[in-house]
Protein backbone atom coordinates (compact mmCIF):
# COMPACT_ATOMS: atom_id res chain seq x y z
CA UNK A 1 0.00 0.00 0.00
CA UNK A 2 1.21 2.96 -0.61
CA UNK A 3 2.01 5.43 1.92
CA UNK A 4 1.26 9.29 2.03
CA UNK A 5 2.25 12.43 4.30
CA UNK A 6 -0.14 14.08 6.40
CA UNK A 7 -1.78 16.04 3.14
CA UNK A 8 -2.50 13.02 1.84
CA UNK A 9 0.71 12.91 -0.80
CA UNK A 10 2.16 9.98 -1.54
CA UNK A 11 5.18 9.22 -0.76
CA UNK A 12 6.90 7.24 -3.40
CA UNK A 13 9.40 4.20 -2.15
CA UNK A 14 8.25 4.41 1.60
CA UNK A 15 7.62 1.49 3.62
CA UNK A 16 5.02 1.88 6.54
CA UNK A 17 7.82 2.15 8.93
CA UNK A 18 9.93 4.16 7.33
CA UNK A 19 7.23 6.59 6.45
CA UNK A 20 6.57 6.84 9.98
CA UNK A 21 10.14 7.63 10.81
CA UNK A 22 9.86 9.86 7.88
CA UNK A 23 7.16 11.57 9.41
CA UNK A 24 8.98 12.23 12.46
CA UNK A 25 11.77 13.75 10.75
CA UNK A 26 9.22 16.11 9.31
CA UNK A 27 8.20 17.76 12.44
CA UNK A 28 10.98 17.31 13.69
CA UNK A 29 12.20 19.81 10.99
CA UNK A 30 9.07 21.89 11.49
CA UNK A 31 10.91 22.66 14.99
CA UNK A 32 14.39 22.74 14.35
CA UNK A 33 14.58 20.45 17.23
CA UNK A 34 14.62 16.49 17.64
CA UNK A 35 16.76 13.78 15.58
CA UNK A 36 15.49 14.26 12.06
CA UNK A 37 19.07 13.10 10.58
CA UNK A 38 18.69 9.94 12.75
CA UNK A 39 14.87 9.48 12.10
CA UNK A 40 15.84 10.20 8.32
CA UNK A 41 19.09 7.30 8.28
CA UNK A 42 16.42 4.75 9.77
CA UNK A 43 13.68 5.71 7.33
CA UNK A 44 16.63 5.60 4.04
CA UNK A 45 18.19 1.93 5.44
CA UNK A 46 14.52 0.62 5.68
CA UNK A 47 13.52 2.27 2.19
CA UNK A 48 16.42 3.15 -0.08
CA UNK A 49 14.41 4.33 -2.89
CA UNK A 50 12.38 6.69 -0.71
CA UNK A 51 12.51 9.89 -2.46
CA UNK A 52 11.20 12.26 0.00
CA UNK A 53 13.32 11.01 2.40
CA UNK A 54 16.67 11.87 0.62
CA UNK A 55 14.56 15.17 -0.51
CA UNK A 56 14.78 15.62 3.55
CA UNK A 57 18.06 15.18 4.23
CA UNK A 58 18.97 17.39 1.60
CA UNK A 59 16.94 20.44 3.07
CA UNK A 60 18.76 19.70 6.37
CA UNK A 61 22.49 19.72 5.49
CA UNK A 62 22.45 22.43 2.19
CA UNK A 63 21.52 25.41 4.37
CA UNK A 64 23.18 27.22 7.14
CA UNK A 65 25.64 24.41 7.83
CA UNK A 66 29.32 23.91 7.07
CA UNK A 67 30.89 22.04 4.10
CA UNK A 68 30.92 18.36 5.53
CA UNK A 69 27.02 18.62 6.07
CA UNK A 70 26.67 20.33 2.31
CA UNK A 71 28.55 17.15 0.82
CA UNK A 72 25.81 15.14 2.65
CA UNK A 73 23.14 17.36 1.61
CA UNK A 74 24.48 17.34 -2.26
CA UNK A 75 25.07 13.35 -1.88
CA UNK A 76 21.37 13.58 -0.62
CA UNK A 77 20.00 15.56 -3.55
CA UNK A 78 21.87 13.53 -5.79
CA UNK A 79 20.50 10.20 -4.45
CA UNK A 80 17.29 11.78 -4.84
CA UNK A 81 17.12 13.11 -8.52
CA UNK A 82 17.37 9.47 -9.62
CA UNK A 83 14.86 8.44 -8.07
CA UNK A 84 11.11 7.79 -9.19
CA UNK A 85 8.83 10.95 -8.02
CA UNK A 86 5.12 11.93 -8.26
CA UNK A 87 4.38 15.32 -9.95
CA UNK A 88 4.30 17.37 -6.28
CA UNK A 89 7.44 15.27 -5.41
CA UNK A 90 9.09 16.76 -9.07
CA UNK A 91 8.32 20.21 -7.37
CA UNK A 92 10.58 19.43 -4.69
CA UNK A 93 13.28 17.60 -7.16
CA UNK A 94 13.22 20.78 -9.26
CA UNK A 95 13.69 23.55 -6.25
CA UNK A 96 15.80 20.69 -5.16
CA UNK A 97 18.27 21.26 -8.63
CA UNK A 98 18.11 25.11 -8.31
CA UNK A 99 19.13 25.08 -4.78
CA UNK A 100 22.02 22.61 -5.81
CA UNK A 101 22.82 25.32 -8.28
CA UNK A 102 22.81 28.36 -5.95
CA UNK A 103 19.87 29.89 -7.38
CA UNK A 104 17.77 30.94 -4.10
CA UNK A 105 15.07 32.86 -6.07
CA UNK A 106 14.42 30.52 -8.78
CA UNK A 107 14.08 27.42 -5.98
CA UNK A 108 11.61 29.69 -3.85
CA UNK A 109 9.91 30.46 -7.39
CA UNK A 110 9.36 26.57 -8.04
CA UNK A 111 8.51 25.89 -4.16
CA UNK A 112 5.80 28.82 -4.97
CA UNK A 113 4.15 26.88 -7.72
CA UNK A 114 4.29 23.76 -5.67
CA UNK A 115 2.44 24.90 -2.92
CA UNK A 116 -0.08 26.98 -4.98
CA UNK A 117 -1.13 23.08 -6.19
CA UNK A 118 -0.20 21.71 -2.91
CA UNK A 119 -1.06 24.09 -0.07
CA UNK A 120 -1.25 21.66 2.52
CA UNK A 121 2.88 20.11 1.97
CA UNK A 122 3.78 21.86 5.16
CA UNK A 123 7.47 21.06 4.33
CA UNK A 124 7.11 22.83 0.74
CA UNK A 125 6.03 25.51 2.46
CA UNK A 126 8.83 25.67 4.92
CA UNK A 127 11.46 25.12 2.67
CA UNK A 128 10.02 27.87 0.17
CA UNK A 129 10.09 30.53 2.97
CA UNK A 130 13.81 29.45 3.50
CA UNK A 131 14.29 30.46 0.36
CA UNK A 132 12.60 33.89 0.76
CA UNK A 133 14.78 34.51 4.06
CA UNK A 134 18.13 33.58 2.13
CA UNK A 135 16.84 36.23 -0.47
CA UNK A 136 15.55 38.67 1.66
CA UNK A 137 11.57 38.53 0.35
CA UNK A 138 9.89 40.01 3.42
CA UNK A 139 6.78 39.90 0.85
CA UNK A 140 7.00 36.11 -0.20
CA UNK A 141 7.76 35.43 3.34
CA UNK A 142 4.54 36.65 4.97
CA UNK A 143 2.35 35.69 1.08
CA UNK A 144 3.88 32.20 0.61
CA UNK A 145 2.41 31.22 4.00
CA UNK A 146 -0.71 33.35 4.14
CA UNK A 147 -2.25 31.74 0.36
CA UNK A 148 -2.23 28.01 1.58
CA UNK A 149 -3.54 29.45 5.44
CA UNK A 150 -7.13 28.95 4.09
CA UNK A 151 -6.34 25.23 2.92
CA UNK A 152 -5.57 24.38 6.65
CA UNK A 153 -7.36 22.33 9.30
CA UNK A 154 -6.35 23.75 12.36
CA UNK A 155 -7.06 20.08 13.33
CA UNK A 156 -3.72 18.74 11.67
CA UNK A 157 -1.29 17.88 13.92
CA UNK A 158 1.32 19.93 12.20
CA UNK A 159 -1.00 23.35 11.98
CA UNK A 160 1.54 24.93 14.54
CA UNK A 161 4.36 25.01 11.63
CA UNK A 162 2.42 26.42 9.46
CA UNK A 163 1.48 29.33 12.17
CA UNK A 164 4.73 29.39 13.37
CA UNK A 165 6.14 30.51 9.40
CA UNK A 166 2.86 32.92 9.43
CA UNK A 167 4.33 34.49 12.15
CA UNK A 168 7.63 35.14 11.21
CA UNK A 169 5.81 36.57 7.55
CA UNK A 170 3.74 38.33 9.34
CA UNK A 171 6.64 40.05 11.66
CA UNK A 172 9.26 40.91 8.77
CA UNK A 173 5.84 42.34 6.91
CA UNK A 174 5.48 44.91 10.19
CA UNK A 175 2.28 43.15 11.12
CA UNK A 176 3.51 42.59 14.64
CA UNK A 177 0.47 41.90 16.46
CA UNK A 178 -1.00 39.11 14.53
CA UNK A 179 2.67 37.66 14.04
CA UNK A 180 2.75 37.51 17.77
CA UNK A 181 -0.60 35.80 18.19
CA UNK A 182 0.34 33.20 15.57
CA UNK A 183 3.36 32.58 16.84
CA UNK A 184 1.98 32.10 20.61
CA UNK A 185 -0.70 30.17 19.29
CA UNK A 186 1.55 28.13 17.18
CA UNK A 187 4.05 27.40 20.74
CA UNK A 188 1.13 26.82 22.76
CA UNK A 189 0.57 23.90 20.44
CA UNK A 190 4.47 22.76 19.86
CA UNK A 191 6.15 24.04 22.73
CA UNK A 192 9.40 22.44 20.59
CA UNK A 193 8.24 25.16 17.52
CA UNK A 194 11.21 26.91 17.55
CA UNK A 195 10.78 28.52 14.83
CA UNK A 196 7.74 30.20 16.52
CA UNK A 197 9.60 30.58 19.45
CA UNK A 198 11.76 32.71 17.01
CA UNK A 199 8.89 35.02 15.29
CA UNK A 200 7.64 36.31 18.80
CA UNK A 201 11.30 36.94 19.49
CA UNK A 202 11.39 38.88 16.41
CA UNK A 203 8.08 40.67 17.23
CA UNK A 204 9.56 41.85 20.87
CA UNK A 205 12.66 42.82 19.38
CA UNK A 206 11.23 45.37 16.39
CA UNK A 207 8.81 46.43 19.19
CA UNK A 208 11.56 46.81 21.30
CA UNK A 209 10.29 45.02 24.15
CA UNK A 210 13.36 43.79 25.55
CA UNK A 211 12.25 43.33 29.00
CA UNK A 212 8.96 40.79 27.39
CA UNK A 213 11.77 39.71 25.35
CA UNK A 214 13.23 37.67 28.63
CA UNK A 215 10.23 36.55 29.66
CA UNK A 216 9.55 35.09 26.73
CA UNK A 217 12.76 33.23 26.35
CA UNK A 218 13.38 32.35 29.95
CA UNK A 219 9.58 31.13 30.54
CA UNK A 220 10.42 27.64 28.78
CA UNK A 221 14.48 27.28 28.09
CA UNK A 222 14.16 23.65 27.84
CA UNK A 223 11.15 23.42 25.24
CA UNK A 224 13.51 25.60 22.52
CA UNK A 225 16.54 24.42 23.48
CA UNK A 226 16.52 20.49 23.83
CA UNK A 227 18.28 18.64 20.48
CA UNK A 228 17.41 21.94 18.77
CA UNK A 229 19.69 22.73 15.57
CA UNK A 230 18.58 26.49 15.94
CA UNK A 231 19.42 26.92 19.26
CA UNK A 232 22.00 28.84 19.04
CA UNK A 233 19.92 32.15 17.18
CA UNK A 234 17.57 31.49 19.74
CA UNK A 235 20.27 32.43 22.29
CA UNK A 236 21.18 34.83 20.23
CA UNK A 237 17.75 36.84 20.56
CA UNK A 238 18.01 36.14 24.40
CA UNK A 239 21.27 38.22 24.37
CA UNK A 240 20.03 41.14 22.32
CA UNK A 241 17.33 41.35 24.65
CA UNK A 242 19.62 41.74 27.40
CA UNK A 243 21.88 43.94 25.76
CA UNK A 244 18.95 46.20 25.14
CA UNK A 245 18.55 45.81 28.67
CA UNK A 246 22.09 47.34 29.06
CA UNK A 247 23.02 43.87 30.57
CA UNK A 248 26.52 43.33 29.55
CA UNK A 249 27.17 40.77 31.65
CA UNK A 250 24.58 38.21 30.88
CA UNK A 251 25.50 38.97 27.44
CA UNK A 252 29.03 38.04 27.82
CA UNK A 253 27.95 34.93 29.60
CA UNK A 254 25.46 33.63 26.88
CA UNK A 255 27.97 34.58 24.07
CA UNK A 256 30.56 32.42 26.53
CA UNK A 257 27.97 29.71 27.14
CA UNK A 258 25.33 28.75 24.53
CA UNK A 259 25.99 30.58 21.81
CA UNK A 260 29.97 30.06 21.52
CA UNK A 261 30.95 28.08 23.97
CA UNK A 262 30.69 25.08 21.68
CA UNK A 263 32.19 26.80 18.86
CA UNK A 264 30.36 25.56 16.27
CA UNK A 265 31.51 25.70 12.64
CA UNK A 266 27.85 26.15 11.28
CA UNK A 267 27.72 29.23 9.38
CA UNK A 268 24.26 30.13 11.40
CA UNK A 269 25.82 29.61 14.42
CA UNK A 270 28.64 31.82 13.36
CA UNK A 271 26.84 34.52 12.10
CA UNK A 272 25.23 35.09 15.45
CA UNK A 273 28.28 34.57 17.49
CA UNK A 274 29.64 37.72 14.95
CA UNK A 275 27.17 39.75 15.29
CA UNK A 276 26.72 39.73 18.38
CA UNK A 277 30.10 40.44 19.26
CA UNK A 278 30.17 43.09 16.51
CA UNK A 279 27.32 44.56 18.39
CA UNK A 280 29.38 44.45 21.97
CA UNK A 281 32.50 46.52 20.13
CA UNK A 282 30.29 48.73 18.71
CA UNK A 283 29.96 49.76 22.12
CA UNK A 284 33.58 50.16 22.89
CA UNK A 285 33.81 47.00 25.10
CA UNK A 286 37.40 44.91 25.23
CA UNK A 287 35.92 41.56 24.25
CA UNK A 288 39.40 39.40 25.04
CA UNK A 289 40.46 37.01 22.90
CA UNK A 290 36.71 36.45 21.37
CA UNK A 291 37.38 37.91 17.84
CA UNK A 292 40.67 36.10 17.83
CA UNK A 293 38.78 32.77 18.51
CA UNK A 294 36.23 33.47 15.99
CA UNK A 295 38.19 34.42 13.75
CA UNK A 296 40.57 31.73 13.25
CA UNK A 297 37.02 29.12 12.97
CA UNK A 298 36.44 31.52 9.97
CA UNK A 299 39.82 31.57 8.53
CA UNK A 300 39.84 27.78 9.20
CA UNK A 301 36.95 27.61 6.78
CA UNK A 302 37.63 30.20 4.04
CA UNK A 303 37.21 27.67 1.75
CA UNK A 304 33.46 27.96 1.78
CA UNK A 305 33.64 32.05 2.05
CA UNK A 306 32.33 33.32 -1.39
CA UNK A 307 29.11 31.40 -1.61
CA UNK A 308 26.78 33.97 0.48
CA UNK A 309 27.57 37.41 0.65
CA UNK A 310 25.57 37.01 3.97
CA UNK A 311 27.68 34.65 5.62
CA UNK A 312 30.54 36.49 4.05
CA UNK A 313 29.75 39.94 5.71
CA UNK A 314 29.77 38.09 9.44
CA UNK A 315 33.06 36.52 8.57
CA UNK A 316 34.43 40.27 7.43
CA UNK A 317 33.11 41.03 10.85
CA UNK A 318 35.25 38.84 12.83
CA UNK A 319 38.19 39.72 10.67
CA UNK A 320 37.85 43.29 11.16
CA UNK A 321 37.01 42.99 14.94
CA UNK A 322 40.50 40.90 15.36
CA UNK A 323 42.21 43.22 13.28
CA UNK A 324 43.47 40.81 10.30
CA UNK A 325 43.98 42.78 7.59
CA UNK A 326 45.43 39.98 5.25
CA UNK A 327 41.69 38.30 5.84
CA UNK A 328 39.73 41.05 5.11
CA UNK A 329 41.75 41.89 2.15
CA UNK A 330 41.38 38.51 0.89
CA UNK A 331 37.84 38.35 1.68
CA UNK A 332 37.15 41.26 -0.72
CA UNK A 333 39.21 39.83 -3.31
CA UNK A 334 36.34 36.69 -3.00
CA UNK A 335 33.35 38.80 -3.10
CA UNK A 336 35.09 40.31 -6.20
CA UNK A 337 35.76 37.17 -7.96
CA UNK A 338 31.89 35.92 -6.73
CA UNK A 339 30.65 38.96 -8.72
CA UNK A 340 31.45 36.96 -11.87
CA UNK A 341 30.83 33.47 -9.94
CA UNK A 342 27.35 31.31 -10.74
CA UNK A 343 23.87 31.77 -9.02
CA UNK A 344 22.46 34.28 -6.86
CA UNK A 345 25.27 35.34 -4.68
CA UNK A 346 26.74 37.39 -7.89
CA UNK A 347 23.69 39.59 -7.29
CA UNK A 348 23.84 39.07 -3.11
CA UNK A 349 27.79 40.27 -3.01
CA UNK A 350 27.16 42.98 -5.80
CA UNK A 351 24.64 44.57 -4.66
CA UNK A 352 25.21 44.26 -1.01
CA UNK A 353 27.88 42.37 0.39
CA UNK A 354 30.40 44.19 -1.33
CA UNK A 355 29.86 47.81 -0.23
CA UNK A 356 28.94 46.43 3.22
CA UNK A 357 32.34 44.77 3.95
CA UNK A 358 34.21 47.34 1.77
CA UNK A 359 32.17 49.80 4.31
CA UNK A 360 33.45 47.64 7.37
CA UNK A 361 36.99 47.35 6.22
CA UNK A 362 36.90 51.29 6.52
CA UNK A 363 35.07 51.39 9.73
CA UNK A 364 37.98 49.03 11.17
CA UNK A 365 40.87 51.55 9.12
CA UNK A 366 39.10 54.10 11.08
CA UNK A 367 37.99 55.99 8.22
CA UNK A 368 34.77 56.20 9.23
CA UNK A 369 33.87 59.00 6.42
CA UNK A 370 34.27 56.12 4.06
CA UNK A 371 32.10 54.03 6.20
CA UNK A 372 29.26 56.21 6.12
CA UNK A 373 29.66 56.35 2.60
CA UNK A 374 29.78 52.95 1.95
CA UNK A 375 26.68 52.19 4.23
CA UNK A 376 24.71 55.04 2.94
CA UNK A 377 25.09 53.97 -0.31
CA UNK A 378 23.60 50.18 0.52
CA UNK A 379 21.36 49.84 3.92
CA UNK A 380 18.08 50.80 2.28
CA UNK A 381 18.19 47.53 0.17
CA UNK A 382 20.04 45.45 2.22
CA UNK A 383 17.42 43.21 2.17
CA UNK A 384 18.67 41.87 -0.71
CA UNK A 385 21.40 40.11 0.14
CA UNK A 386 18.97 37.56 2.76
CA UNK A 387 18.61 37.72 6.65
CA UNK A 388 15.84 39.17 9.25
CA UNK A 389 15.09 42.73 10.18
CA UNK A 390 16.70 42.38 13.40
CA UNK A 391 20.32 40.86 11.61
CA UNK A 392 20.65 44.00 8.73
CA UNK A 393 19.72 46.22 11.77
CA UNK A 394 23.66 45.32 12.65
CA UNK A 395 24.56 47.94 9.76
CA UNK A 396 22.34 50.50 11.23
CA UNK A 397 23.59 50.64 14.11
CA UNK A 398 27.56 50.34 12.34
CA UNK A 399 26.16 53.45 10.13
CA UNK A 400 25.27 55.01 13.19
CA UNK A 401 28.52 54.90 15.33
CA UNK A 402 30.30 55.38 11.83
CA UNK A 403 28.76 58.70 12.07
CA UNK A 404 29.13 59.54 15.67
CA UNK A 405 33.10 58.57 14.97
CA UNK A 406 33.60 60.98 11.81
CA UNK A 407 31.91 63.35 14.23
CA UNK A 408 28.72 64.20 11.69
CA UNK A 409 26.69 65.23 14.16
CA UNK A 410 23.28 65.93 11.65
CA UNK A 411 23.47 62.48 10.33
CA UNK A 412 23.94 60.93 13.77
CA UNK A 413 21.11 62.93 14.92
CA UNK A 414 18.98 62.51 11.81
CA UNK A 415 19.61 58.48 12.03
CA UNK A 416 18.48 58.42 15.97
CA UNK A 417 15.42 60.35 14.92
CA UNK A 418 14.67 58.35 12.37
CA UNK A 419 15.15 55.25 14.77
CA UNK A 420 12.54 56.86 16.92
CA UNK A 421 10.00 56.49 14.65
CA UNK A 422 10.76 53.21 13.05
CA UNK A 423 10.83 51.35 16.75
CA UNK A 424 7.74 52.27 17.99
CA UNK A 425 8.39 51.43 22.03
CA UNK A 426 10.43 51.10 24.54
CA UNK A 427 14.25 50.98 25.55
CA UNK A 428 15.52 52.78 22.05
CA UNK A 429 18.25 54.43 23.79
CA UNK A 430 19.15 50.61 24.84
CA UNK A 431 18.80 49.55 21.27
CA UNK A 432 21.45 51.83 20.02
CA UNK A 433 24.05 50.98 22.57
CA UNK A 434 26.95 53.16 22.82
CA UNK A 435 25.78 55.80 20.07
CA UNK A 436 22.63 56.56 21.99
FE1 LIG B 1 16.11 35.72 14.13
Amino acid sequence: MQQRDLSGAILSGASPAAAEKYLAAVEAYHCFAGDAGGLLEAAIADSPAFTMAHVLKAYLHLVGSNAAAVAVGVEAATTALALPATDREQGHLAGLRKMLAGEYRAAGRIFEDLTIAHPKDALGLQVGQLMDFLTGDSRMLRDRIGRAAPQWDQGRPDYHAVLGMLAFGLEETGHYDRAEAAGRQAVALQPRNGWAQHAVAHVLEMQDRRADGVTWMRADIDAWTRESFFAVHNWWHLALFHLGLGEVDEVLKLYDGPIWGAKSDMSFDMVDASALLWRLSLRGMDLGNRWNELADVYEARAGTLGAYAFDDTHAMLAFVGAGRSDAARDLLAIQQAALKGAGDNASFAGEVGLPVMEGLVAFGAGDYGRAVERLRDVRNRSARFGGSHAQRDLLDLTLIEAATRNKDHDLRRALIAERAVALPAGEKAGALGRAA
